[in-house]
Order: C-alpha cells, then structure tokens, then sequence
C-alpha cells in the first residue's frame, strides 16, 4: 500500500543485508520511505510512486556483470536527488557513462578513513571538522572513471571516488555505507540529503501507526486472522496494533507450554483480556508439552519438539476459528538472518529461531505489521499505542521459554525452582533500578547438585546461573557489569528464599562466543 498523503523516499534495493538500516536512519528523520526491490521498480512504478527522492541502495552483484542489476534510465531524468551507495553508487556511475572495474586490490572491507578535498559538499556540512572521517565499506568492485558531470570530494587509501557528485542535477554517490553504526557520522549525511531534497519531516510513529491499521485493513478485509501472543514486546505490540484495526476479527491465542515465568499467564490474559477486551483464547497445554518433553535433554530436539508442538496447539485453535490470516510479531532483524526481504535480492544467511516454516504447514497467510522494525522502534510504536510501561520495556523472552534456561532435562521440580529464583533475581534488579539498563536478564537452573551447608546441615540441591546482558539486538552481547555487593546479596537472597538451590554463579561470556540463551 502507498501512502499519498506524505513526502515519500523510495529506496531501490540491490540485495544489501543493511538496506533495511537505510529506512530505519530515514525514519529516525522523520522521513516516509518504501524499499522496493530493483527488479519491481520500472518507470510505470516511479510515476506512480512519484518520489521526492530516490536512494540505490548496496548489493553483492558487479556491475560489471551482463545481467547484473540495473535502475530504470528513466530515473536519471526524473530531476530528483538521487544518493547511490556502494553499489547504488556504481550502478549510477556505470549507467551516467563512468566506468567500473573488478579488483586490482582495491577492494575495502571495514572501517576506512575518508578525507575531503578542497571542495565543499552541501550533503557533506557537519563532516569532516576534526580530520578525516571513518566509514564503513564493503566493496569488491570499485569505480575507475566518474561520470560526465560529477566531481570528487572525499577519497579513501582504496577509493578515490569515495564520494562523488553532480550538484547540478542533485545526484550524490558514496562508496561506504552511511547508514551502519560504523560510520559514525553518516545520519548526518542523510540529514542533509533529505534537507536538500526539500523533505519537512512528517513522518512521525503516530504516522506509522495509522498506515499499518490502513495496510492491515487492506490486507485481511473481513476475514479472521489469529495471532500468537506471547506477552513479549512483538507480539503484544502486534496484537494491539491489529486490535486496533480490526477489533473481533483477531482472535489471540496465549499458550501455556508450562515453561513461562512466575505469574506471567495471569498478567498477561488479565492485560489483554481484560483490559483490552480482546478476544484471547488461553491454552493451557502445559501437559502437552510437558509430557512430550520428559526425557529429552538434547537441546535442538527439544527446541524441535516445543516448535512442532506450537503448530499443533496452534492450528487445534485456528481451525474452528477459520482463521484465514497468521498474525506473527516478527521484527526485522529475525527477518534479514532467515529469508531475503521482501522477495528482495539479499542472500540468505542463516536460518533462525521460528521464523519461516508456520505458513506451509498451517495454510495460512501470514500478517506481519512490525515486519520493518527494529525493536526499540517496536517499543516506541507499543509507547504510541499506549501499552503500559511495563510490557513495552520488557526483556526478551524466547518462545521455547524456560525449556532453554534448564540444560539437560526438564522436570516440573526444576521448572519451579527456576522460577522462583528467577522471580527474586528480576526483582532485585528492579529494585536495583538496574531493568532498563539491561536487554535481558534470567537464571538457569544447572543439571548439577553440588554440596552446601544451611545452619547445621547438609545440602545436596542445584547450582543456578544468573545471566544478564547488553546488547543492542541480540546479534551480540557483553554480560552486565554488577556490583559485587549486587551479586551477593542476590545470591544470597536466592539460596535463602529458594529451597532446592544452594550455589548461586554468575555468566559471563559475551556473545560471541557464547549466546545469550543456555541453550
Ligand atoms: P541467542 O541465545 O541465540 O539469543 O543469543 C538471541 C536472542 O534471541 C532470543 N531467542 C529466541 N527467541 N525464539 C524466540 O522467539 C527462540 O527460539 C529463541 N532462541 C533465542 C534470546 O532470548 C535472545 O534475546
């Protein structure tokens, strides 16, 4: 669905695996942007989508190649800025008469160091006031002869064009990537593109909020459509986003695989169903997968087990609905590791935790609103919608739930024991106001009893592991620095409140190499 009533920025994707980070930098600018792959945008589709501006994003193909990707020519007539990165950036050279060649060791790969020439840039003020700047590249392929009309104003040791362009016809080149964290300074080159290109910045969450229930409402029409709500950030948001747009026809279904935290089935049904008053079915399988998981210690099975028993639970609810319409509170970041986005070019890295796979089997088309996001702009939109702090700030917490937190195997006795301790810990690190500071924090419960003496006695109970991280999207973490006297007086709250536990460690292994997740 296109929205009309805003300056719109259409982004050509050539394949990058950031092109998604370009829409999030726009979007930080309040700026309404559509990503379309190459191969979607002709001159019938730029007429119509009538952009203010156009950015060609990075990709893995050489345009050296025949059958490599290309823009329409008609967009170099269009007299609209244009900013081409890396790829992006050979693709306009290449097609405006430069030229581009393959290797002879010039290929760049990570940080460089940009340094200006004489000339000043208007896409460029804010740049390069103390000394050169650092970017970020990732090209094989590199540019050997500009344009007719474009001059240069920043090289690199391996790019002399590093930064091109054409102030005349407002078309810009760049070989790094100014939308990664390592180019320090390149929001400000956004910033100053879209301020060029004459863009007022109305595009706000509210604004976003607004196009998702038009484009869900479009999408499902009068049909059902149910959701899987976990309580988690995603798929809260998502319920409540698509409550919002099309009321009884959401059916939500919680399932209790009995390896949820402490009083997190009763929050979350008495939020939802109560306060929202929306339809929400709550499943108690805890039998189900419980009884299945008895035994099993390896942990790829019984993440595969816990994974098929969700499709089962879910399409036994689904089907008396006539539930035509998945709803999954998929962000972006789980999207670019498992499929190629939006049947867009990038390759495919890895696959990754549930994503893909439900559709086949439950012959359901899938409703995916925060599809686009990054999660801190999940927990912006779930501010905007209005859903208390308290779930908007919340950890992440995995599908498989506490199965992953209990190596080895899963017995209700353990299941308990981890659940108090985990209850004390996330309270102390509330009462420590230590929450927001963190992106996850959890116990695991050991497959090891060790040795303890309580007053006069022995112990013989499990040993347990707190874990607590930052990270800023779960690709990588550095555990959390506590206090000493925080990491005492929690263990010893814990071996104190909780019977079955008498040694109490703390993790930490960053991610890489380890994960965050135990299992
Ligand atoms: P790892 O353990 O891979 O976790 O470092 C990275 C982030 O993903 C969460 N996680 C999952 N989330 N289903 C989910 O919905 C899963 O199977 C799953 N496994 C891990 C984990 O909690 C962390 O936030």
């Amino acid at each position: 669905m296109t929205d009309i009533s805003h300056d719109r920025l259409l982004i050509i994707d050539f394949g990058s695996q950031v092109t998604q980070l370009i829409a999030r930098r726009l979007r930080e600018l309040n700026v309404y942007c559509e990503i379309h792959p190459f191969n979607n945008v002709d001159f019938a589709f730029l007429e119509n989508f009538n952009p203010k501006a156009v950015i060609l994003s990075g990709g893995p193909s050489s345009v050296t190649e025949v059958d490599s990707p290309r823009a329409p020519k008609e967009l170099f007539e269009m007299g609209i800025p244009l900013l081409g990165i890396c790829y992006g950036q050979q693709v306009m050279m290449h097609q405006l008469g430069g030229k581009v060649e393959t290797g002879h060791g010039t290929a760049e790969f990570g940080r460089a160091f940009v340094t200006p020439n004489t000339n000043s840039l208007n896409i460029l003020e804010g740049w390069f006031e103390s000394g050169d700047e650092q970017v970020w590249m990732s090209h094989g392929d590199h540019v050997s002869e500009i344009a007719g009309g474009f001059k240069v104003y920043g090289t690199s040791p391996n790019a002399p064009f590093a930064i091109t362009a054409d102030t005349k016809r407002n078309f810009y080149a760049v070989q790094f990537h100014p939308e990664v964290h390592h180019t320090p300074n390149g929001s400000k080159l956004y910033e100053n593109f879209i301020k060029l290109a004459g863009f007022t910045g109305d595009w706000t969450m509210n604004a976003y909020r607004e196009q998702a229930i038009a484009s869900i409402k479009e999408t499902v029409g009068d049909q059902q459509v149910i959701c899987g709500l976990s309580g988690g950030v995603d798929s809260s948001v998502a319920a409540v986003l698509l409550h919002e747009a099309i009321g009884d026809q959401l059916t939500c279904v919680f399932v209790d695989h009995g390896l949820l935290r402490m009083g997190e089935a009763e929050e979350v049904v008495s939020m939802f169903r109560d306060h929202y008053n929306m339809k929400l079915i709550h499943a108690d399988e805890r039998d189900l997968f419980l009884s299945q998981l008895d035994g099993q210690s390896d942990p790829e099975t019984k993440r595969k087990i816990i994974g098929k028993l969700f499709i089962d639970v879910f399409d036994k609810y689904a089907k008396p609905i006539g539930a035509k319409f998945l709803a999954q509170g998929t962000l972006y970041p789980d999207v670019i590791e498992s499929v190629s986005f939006s049947g867009g070019p990038s390759v495919t890295i890895k696959s990754h935790h549930n994503v893909g796979g439900l559709p086949e089997k439950m012959d359901m088309a899938l409703v995916e609103p925060l599809r686009e996001l990054f999660k801190d702009e999940v927990r912006a939109l779930g501010q905007e919608l209005g859903l208390p702090a308290k779930f908007v700030g919340r950890h992440p917490f995995p599908g498989p739930g506490l199965a992953i937190r209990c190596p080895g195997e899963i017995t209700r006795e353990k299941l308990e024991i981890l659940r108090k301790a985990d209850a004390i810990y996330i309270d102390q690190i509330r009462k420590h106001n230590l929450y927001d500071e963190i992106w996850q924090a959890f116990v695991a419960i050991l497959p090891v009893r060790t040795v303890g003496v309580m007053g006069d006695g022995r112990t013989y109970d499990f040993a347990c592991a707190l874990r607590a991280v930052t990270s800023v999207d779960g690709m990588t973490a550095d555990y959390y620095p506590f206090s000493h006297e925080f990491l005492g007086e929690t263990a010893t709250r814990i071996i104190n409140e909780v019977e079955g536990i008498n040694r109490v460690t703390y993790d930490i292994t960053s991610k890489p190499p380890g994960t965050i997740e135990w299992e």
